[in-house]
C-alpha cells in the first residue's frame, strides 16, 4: 500500500484491544430525508446507499444523524433508533456494510431547537414544519429561536434533561444490539449538545449553563451514560464543531478541554472536527480543507492521549486527504459529498495513490473494472 491514507488505523477501545479499521477514508454522516413513512425506520435507500459506500472501500461508513427520540429528528424524513422496527432495519446495514469489509458506525443525535424542519431536499423551505403536517414542538437550551426562520424551542427542565440523556443510552443500547461497530454522539452543527455547549444558545444560569463547566454538563452526563451500556471493546466517539466562527461563541479552546476530558473521564478515543450550525453571523473561510486547521489544534492539544481526530470539510482529493494525513494534521479524514458524488472514492482514491489493483479496497465483484 502507498501512503497513509491507506494504512490501517486502530480505533482505541477500553477494552485495551482496539477496533482496525482498513483504512482512513471514513464516510462523514449525511441525512437522506429518506424515512418516507415518517417513522425513522431505514428503508431501502439507506441500505443500497450505506452498502454502495461500503462496498466501495471506505474503512468506516457513518450513518446519518440517527435520533434518539421522536422529537429529536431534524426533519419528519429523519432515522431513529428508539424502536424495535428501526433497530432492525439498522441490523441489516451494519451487517451488510460489515460483510465488506468495512466498519460500521452509527451517529446518534439530537436535533433540539432544530428539529422538525423540512428535509434539505430541492424545493423545500428552510422552515419549521407546523403542527397540520405533522411537525411538532422543539426543545433546547433556553427557550428561544435557535435559528431564525425556526419556530422558536423550548427549554428543558432537569426531568427532561435527565429523559434526553436516558434516550442516548437506550439507543447506543439498541446500536450495540443492531450490530454496530462504532458509536459517534452527534455534538455538532448546532443541535442540542451544541445549543447546551455553546454560549450563543445556553444562557441558562442552572448548573447545565452559566460557565463552561455547566454548559459542558450534558455533553459529559450523555457520554457517560452511553459508555455504561457500549461495550468495552468497541469505540466511542464524538463529533463536535470545532467553532460557532462568532467571537464569544463555542471555540477550538474549549472544543480541545473538552475532548481531553472526555477521554480521560469517559474514555472517548475519536472526534470528527466539524464547525458551525449555530450563527449565521460569522466569516466562515470555505474552501478546501477549510476545517482543517481545527482538527490541526485538537491533534496538537490531544498529543498524549489516545483520542484519533479526523479532519472534514472539502476534502475531495486523494492527494489532499493523504498531505493532511502525511503533515500530521489529523489521522484520518471524513468524506461527505465526494462520496455522494462517487461511493467508490476510496477505492479511486487507492488507485490515484499508487495501490496495486490486487489491494484495492473494493468488492470482489468489481475486480474487472481495474482502477
Ligand atoms: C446531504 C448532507 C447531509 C448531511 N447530514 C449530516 C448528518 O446527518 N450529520 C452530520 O454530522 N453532518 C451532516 N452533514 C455534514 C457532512 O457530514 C460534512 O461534515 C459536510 O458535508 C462537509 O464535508 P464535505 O465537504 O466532505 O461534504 C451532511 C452533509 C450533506 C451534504
Amino acid at each position: 500500500m502507498t501512503g497513509r491514507l491507506f494504512e490501517p488505523i486502530t480505533l482505541p477501545t477500553a477494552d485495551g484491544a482496539g477496533l482496525r479499521v482498513r483504512n482512513r477514508a471514513f464516510v462523514a454522516p449525511m441525512c437522506q430525508y429518506s424515512a418516507d413513512a415518517e417513522d425513522g425506520v431505514p428503508a431501502d435507500w439507506h441500505l443500497v446507499h450505506l452498502g454502495s459506500l461500503a462496498s466501495g472501500g471506505f474503512g468506516l461508513v457513518m450513518t446519518e444523524a440517527t435520533a434518539v427520540e421522536a422529537r429529536g429528528r431534524i426533519s419528519p424524513r429523519d432515522l431513529g433508533l428508539y424502536d424495535d422496527t428501526q433497530q432492525a432495519a439498522h441490523a441489516r446495514i451494519a451487517a451488510f456494510a460489515r460483510s465488506q469489509g468495512a466498519v460500521a458506525g452509527v451517529q446518534l443525535a439530537h436535533a433540539g431547537g432544530k428539529a422538525s424542519t423540512y428535509p434539505s431536499l430541492p424545493d423545500m423551505p428552510v422552515a419549521t414544519v407546523p403542527a397540520a403536517e405533522r411537525g411538532w414542538s422543539t426543545v433546547s437550551a433556553a427557550d428561544g429561536p435557535v435559528l431564525p426562520p425556526l419556530d422558536p424551542a423550548t427549554a428543558l427542565d432537569e426531568a427532561g434533561i435527565a429523559a434526553v440523556v436516558e434516550a442516548f443510552a437506550d439507543s447506543a443500547r439498541r446500536a450495540d444490539e443492531a450490530g454496530y461497530d462504532v458509536v459517534q454522539i452527534h455534538a455538532a452543527h448546532g443541535y442540542l449538545l451544541h445549543q447546551f455547549l455553546s454560549p450563543l444558545t445556553n444562557t441558562r444560569t442552572d448548573g447545565y449553563g452559566a460557565d463552561e463547566r455547566g454548559r459542558t454538563r450534558l455533553v459529559h452526563e450523555v457520554v457517560a451514560a452511553v459508555r455504561k451500556v457500549w461495550p468495552a471493546h468497541k469505540p466511542l466517539g464524538i463529533r463536535i464543531s470545532g467553532t460557532d466562527w462568532v467571537p464569544g461563541g463555542w471555540d477550538v479552546e474549549s472544543s480541545a478541554r473538552l475532548i481531553r476530558a472526555l477521554a480521560d473521564e469517559h474514555g472517548v478515543t475519536w472526534v470528527d472536527v466539524s464547525s458551525g450550525g449555530l450563527s449565521q453571523g460569522g466569516v466562515i473561510p470555505v474552501g478546501p480543507g477549510y476545517q482543517v486547521p481545527l482538527a490541526a489544534h485538537l491533534t496538537g492539544a490531544l498529543t498524549g492521549t489516545d483520542v484519533v481526530v479526523s479532519a472534514v470539510g472539502l476534502i475531495d482529493h486523494a492527494a489532499q486527504a493523504e498531505t493532511i494525513l502525511a503533515t500530521g494534521q489529523a489521522h484520518a479524514v471524513s468524506i461527505g459529498r465526494a462520496a455522494l458524488r462517487n461511493p467508490r472514492w476510496a477505492t479511486q482514491a487507492a488507485a490515484d495513490l499508487g495501490t496495486p489493483a490486487a489491494a484495492l479496497p473494493h468488492a470482489p465483484q468489481y475486480w474487472r473494472a481495474r482502477w
